[in-house]
């Protein structure tokens, strides 16, 4: 396509390290990046400086083997003309990072635009991968709208323990139940663990990991079939090559972040989602992507143009396969196809590689039917976010795909009622209370128990916990009750088979619907109408909003005090309130 070049004189960098106008400071700015080694030449004569922003580190594991992938994305920038610099973001490692690594999304970003914007950079390569990694880099290079394209790291290769697949993170929640049914020890847990991580790579399943980076490729902000390609693969290695060499151009072509990422573009990542089966941390990280993009999204475009997408792609932990299967289908450009086909994506979005989405995947080939499914043939139909509201909460999603089929057998086939269930409120002050009481015989879990959780949002954890999903006591689970109706103000790791209402906006915390809430309240949750509703009258919840007083809050460092004074609620991205207010850093062209 036609594009207007830039030309060597406004590449953003000339004005550290060229400015004939100010000899000073580019002397300054030049002598002490060659002092390890490289010349004036590389640095003066014209070629783009492209930052590696390097997610990866010991602290990191799931994405600890981009720092071998940078040597290939640096060979890839050099052969193109560019000079590559890498440097550290901020470490965020899902399974690792206490109290949450929910709370270190906005602090990198924060830092990662500080790091685009005051820096001699004309492009970046984003290297994503574990569940934070890829919104914060993304949300970056929305705000300094500087040249930038997405380098997953890849899923790890699949699990294998005893002849079977065990996934990333499913295998957990699956084992804890197996745990709590007495069916498995402390070892043959460790054991079960140790299996589903058997490479370097995130998470296998199609966690938050997989999807969001998964995403980002619907997004057009990566190379085709990038998202899916597992880590030890030798393409790999290939594509970093070619996102290296990709990004040079880019910053000739300048083709920026804000042409990629549009409102269609995020549409047909929106639509992806829901025919991944994609985790339900996408949508606070997509709006959050879209906020600092300038983009209007928020969760009824969720519900509007989510809702209604069949899944089509057969992967944990809503399915069967894993990573390597799912790349070995097709990945990404394959599932774009078929909803291409469908008529469910929008063609015209411009990607990465200068070609629109359409262009890129209409004719991409689905190379196992058991993993990436025809449109009109499903796995499921409807599978998006069921977007809720009521007197609890003003926003709060459900994937009621994921409902198996005891519960809705249970609960939703009612013929008089179809759809709507009823239920008394257990209600537990986060999770380590959830964890003292739940096998309590006091408190009066059965069978039409719904368990609350609050004070796990952005403000109450803080950084928001994937703690709804909890487990029934161990006495029902013996009795096979293996799941119950679970909500609360947090988020959700994995799935389970039971109705989740997670994310619910305002949390408790700032005084949400939630925080009034008491055990032993009656619940109404109305999917036709996508209602949840505490049933107590008006006056009894205004005496209970008067009573109300707000937790204490402990913060256990200086970031969680200033996060809790700025952050919003996971509905509209759990941002930093005030960073949404400061969009397009840099003109195109031009200089901080
Ligand atoms: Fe890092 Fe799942 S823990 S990707
Ligand atoms: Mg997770």
């Amino acid at each position: 396509m036609t594009r207007n070049p830039i030309t060597k004189e406004q590449l953003r960098s000339k004005k550290w390290f060229d400015d004939v106008e100010d000899p000073g400071m580019s002397a300054l700015y030049l002598e002490r990046y060659l002092n390890f080694g490289l010349t004036r030449e590389e640095l003066q004569s014209g070629k783009p400086i492209i930052g590696i922003a390097q997610t990866g580190s010991d602290l990191t594991p799931c994405n600890r083997h981009h720092q071998d992938l940078a040597i290939r994305v640096k060979e890839g920038i050099r052969d193109a003309g560019g000079i590559p610099l890498e440097f550290p973001v901020h470490p965020i490692q899902e399974t690792g990072k206490r109290p949450t690594a929910a709370l270190d999304r906005n602090l990198a970003y924060l830092g990662l635009v500080e790091v685009l914007h005051g820096y001699p950079l004309d492009g970046v390569v984003l290297t994503t991968g574990c569940d934070k990694t890829t919104p914060a880099c993304l949300m970056a290079a929305a705000t300094v709208n500087m040249p930038a394209i997405v380098l997953s790291g890849g899923p790890m290769l699949d699990g294998y323990h005893k002849g079977r697949t065990v996934g990333s993170g499913s295998i957990i929640w699956e084992a804890r139940q197996q745990l709590a049914a007495g069916e498995l020890d402390y070892e043959g847990f460790m054991e079960l663990a140790a299996a589903s991580a058997p490479s370097i790579g995130h998470c296998n399943t199609m966690g938050t990991a997989l999807s969001m980076n998964c995403l980002a490729e619907a997004l057009g902000m990566s190379l085709p079939g990038c998202a899916s390609i597992p880590a030890p693969y030798r393409e790999r290695g290939q594509i970093s090559y070619h996102t290296g060499k990709r990004i040079v151009e880019m910053v000739w072509e300048d083709l920026t972040p804000s042409e990629i990422m549009t409102k269609e573009a995020f549409e047909n990542a929106i639509v992806l989602a829901s025919s991944l089966g994609a985790s339900t941390n996408c949508p606070p990280h997509l709006i959050a992507i879209a906020r600092h993009m300038g983009v209007d999204l928020d969760m009824e475009d969720w519900q509007r143009v989510g809702y209604n997408v069949p899944m089509i792609v057969d992967c944990q932990p809503v399915g069967r396969f894993l990573g390597e299967g799912f790349h070995k289908a097709g990945g990404v450009p394959a599932v774009l196809a078929e909803l291409i086909a469908a008529g469910l994506i929008h063609e015209e979005p411009l990607t990465v590689n200068g070609k629109t989405i359409g262009e890129n995947c209409r004719e991409a080939f689905t190379h196992d039917r058991e993993v990436i499914r025809a449109a009109d043939e499903p796995l499921l139909q409807s599978a998006g976010l069921m977007v809720l509201s009521g007197n609890l909460f003003e926003n709060a999603v459900m994937k009621t795909s994921a409902i198996d089929g005891a519960f809705r057998k249970r609960y939703l086939e009612d013929p008089e009622h179809p759809n709507v269930f009823m239920g008394d409120a257990i209600v537990f002050e986060g999770s380590e209370d959830y964890h003292s009481r739940i096998n309590d015989p006091d408190l009066g879990v059965t069978a039409n128990s719904i368990l609350f959780i609050r004070n796990c949002g952005p403000v109450g954890y803080p950084g928001s916990a994937e703690v709804v999903n909890m487990l029934p006591p161990d006495s029902l689970v013996k009795q096979g009750i293996t799941s119950l109706p679970c909500a609360g103000d947090g988020r959700q790791s994995g799935t389970s088979g039971s109705p989740s209402i997670l994310n619910a906006s305002p949390e408790a915390a700032v005084g949400g619907g939630l925080a009034l809430l008491k055990t032993g309240d009656r619940i109404r949750v109305d999917l036709n109408n996508r209602k949840v509703d505490m049933m107590i009258s008006d006056e009894e919840l205004a005496k209970r909003q008067a009573e109300l007083v707000l937790p204490e809050l402990d913060n256990q460092t200086p970031w969680q005090e200033i996060y809790r004074s700025m952050v919003g609620q996971l509905s509209s991205g759990a941002c930093l309130e005030p960073a949404t207010l400061h969009l397009r850093i840099i003109d195109n062209k031009g200089l901080p």
